[in-house]
């Protein structure tokens, strides 16, 4: 069965699909090259979006060492800061960087990400009966915790949530000890939403 030309104006004979018309067949071939050429077209650009997103995770995604297991007390939190740098279009891009990490035994580490989950200010570690600013004199609780002074999200030593407009936890990031040194692969998060989304 092979392709029949017909000069009336698109009519396909009934029972006959391989029956088109030249107009037809030239509006279907132009519509599919099209297709094609639109393809080639878009392959290459969304790859060169997509691209150094990948490539920002991949580097983000190496083990960074924060320090030796001794450099940190059992109970103390302690922010570890560092900034990055990379080439980006033959320019140096850098970026701050900076994580608590939370001691509970020489084996026994957690390192939360530095931003506040609700919308991503830096936050600090306050002592008990500490005084300090809040943002709307929010009364802090009868313990150590951790402080956010942009809307005074309050969390305690694991990251939860004692008040303030935090959706979630603290959000903690991979560790590993290797050597007596302790690492973690930084990464961030979504802020302002309950569930945990790495971005
Ligand atoms: S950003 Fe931390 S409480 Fe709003």
């Amino acid at each position: 069965m092979g392709l029949e030309w017909k000069k009336d104006k698109g009519k396909v004979e009934p029972g006959g699909l391989n029956h088109i018309s030249r107009r037809q067949f030239l509006s279907y071939a132009t519509l599919g090259l099209g297709a094609i050429i639109s393809a080639l077209i878009a392959t290459p650009l969304v790859g060169s979006l997509v691209s150094p997103l990948v490539q920002k995770k991949k580097a983000e995604a190496e083990w960074r060492e924060l320090g030796k297991i001794e450099d940190f007390k059992a109970g103390k939190p302690k922010i570890v800061q560092w900034t990055t740098a990379k080439l980006e279009g033959g320019v140096m891009e850098t970026a701050p960087r900076a994580v608590w990490v939370i001691k509970k035994d020489d084996d026994d580490f957690t390192v939360f990400n530095s931003r506040c989950t609700h919308l991503n200010c830096a936050y600090s570690w306050k002592l008990k009966g500490e005084s300090h600013q809040t943002a709307y004199g929010s009364a802090m609780p009868d313990k150590d915790h951790f402080f956010c002074p942009c809307h005074d999200g309050i969390f305690d030593l694991d990251g939860a949530v004692l008040g303030g407009p935090p959706p979630r936890p603290l959000d903690t990031l991979p560790v590993k000890i290797d050597d007596g040194r302790l690492f973690t692969s930084y990464r961030d998060f979504r802020a302002g939403i309950p569930e945990k989304v790495e971005i």
